[in-house]
């Protein structure tokens, strides 16, 4: 079932794989291994990315097995000396004039590649829509035409702080639980704290309170204090000022809009069993170069709460074992998201 989902899901749908502050100069590359294959993701001099399979076009070396890194002017197969361009074009062959003829063709397979939200997003379906087209029904069905998004101009603010999860449980078991929120009175305290519509069952991509929750009275921002950690981003109005807003862009972001701050959430499936999750915590450049700033009273609420919900998708993952679980399971109205999620992984599947 993994490698089906490898091959329909990771592989034809756009997934986010890193911040673009990442790949950051001309000749800066990252390598990302999605549905199976291993891609190089690389600015130019330009500033435009490109993506591209890490496999030489000659004999089929990898050409690079660093994670990140700089590869100056051209990328150079060390195993015959084949030349790429930052764009992937074949620029170099050793003894060209004995190769046989459509050589000189042999660039590296390209991978589309886009950046939104300050985000780089990758698809390995050659003939893939636009990423509008993925992420733009799942916005309009969470916040119809009233979209919040814009407010936070995400794409303009830096990443402060980041968390690795190495959660030992199925990339699915992970959605089924950002599905609902039935499960945030037992086991978020924090969250409850910080925005008590959570107690309620239904959080805010479950329920049918509106588009976002209010922050807890007498709360001005969203951290462990209650209090906000920087200045309000700049563009979001008044009537957001103590809003909590979440959306989960499936199959691997999920993102937290709140008054200061923005919270993204990376799921890298990387086995049946196996999931790693990358969070980022998202602030303006203005108070992101303060050296004096600290983030932690923001940065933990959202920190205890994933832990919290890695341990009970680990148990799930270990319940999974049982000759006795299957789908057949009860679920609560708090949990109709988790029958959509199904239909959306199932329709994928059949495609
Ligand atoms: S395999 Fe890359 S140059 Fe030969
Ligand atoms: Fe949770």
């Amino acid at each position: 079932m993994f490698e089906l989902e490898s091959q329909r899901i990771f592989g034809r749908s756009w997934m986010c794989v890193a911040h673009s502050s990442e790949i950051p100069d001309p000749g800066s590359f990252l390598r990302a291994e999605l549905g199976g294959e291993s891609i190089l993701l690389v600015r130019d001099r330009a500033g435009h990315l490109a993506g591209m399979l890490n496999l030489c076009r000659h004999r089929g070396a990898q050409l690079c097995l660093e994670d990140q890194g700089n590869f100056g002017k051209s990328i150079r197969c060390s195993y015959h000396g084949w030349t790429y361009g930052l764009d992937g074009r074949l620029v170099g062959v050793p003894w060209r004039d004995k190769m046989p003829p459509g050589t000189e063709g042999r660039h590296l397979h390209s991978v589309s590649v886009t950046e939104w939200l300050g985000y780089v997003w990758v698809n390995l379906n050659d003939k893939a829509s636009p990423l509008s087209e993925q992420v733009g029904p799942l916005i309009r069905e969470r916040f119809g035409e009233t979209n919040p998004i814009a407010h936070y101009e995400t794409e303009h603010l830096k990443v402060v702080h980041k968390v690795t999860y190495d959660v030992r449980a199925n990339w699915k078991i992970l959605w089924e639980n950002f599905d609902e929120c039935y499960h945030c009175p037992t086991m978020h305290p924090e969250l409850c704290a910080a925005v008590p519509q959570f107690r309620g069952g239904y959080g805010t991509v479950t329920g049918p309170q509106g588009l976002g929750a209010p922050l807890a009275d007498g709360a001005t921002g969203f951290s462990m204090s209650g209090r906000p950690v920087a200045p309000m981003l700049p563009k979001v109005p008044a009537e957001d000022e103590r809003t909590f807003y979440g959306i989960l862009l499936w199959p691997n972001i999920s993102i937290v809009f709140v008054p200061d701050h923005v919270f993204c959430m990376r799921i890298e499936p990387q086995g049946p069993d196996s999931t790693r999750v990358v969070g980022e915590w998202l602030f303006h450049p203005d108070i992101a170069d303060d050296p004096t700033f600290s983030p932690e009273d923001a940065v933990k609420v959202l920190d205890v709460t994933n832990r919290e919900d890695f341990d009970a998708c680990e148990r799930v993952q270990l319940g999974a074992h049982s000759r006795q679980f299957d789908d057949s399971q009860v679920h609560s109205p708090f949990e109709h998201r988790i029958a959509e999620f199904r239909r959306w992984v199932d329709a994928n599947l059949a495609q």
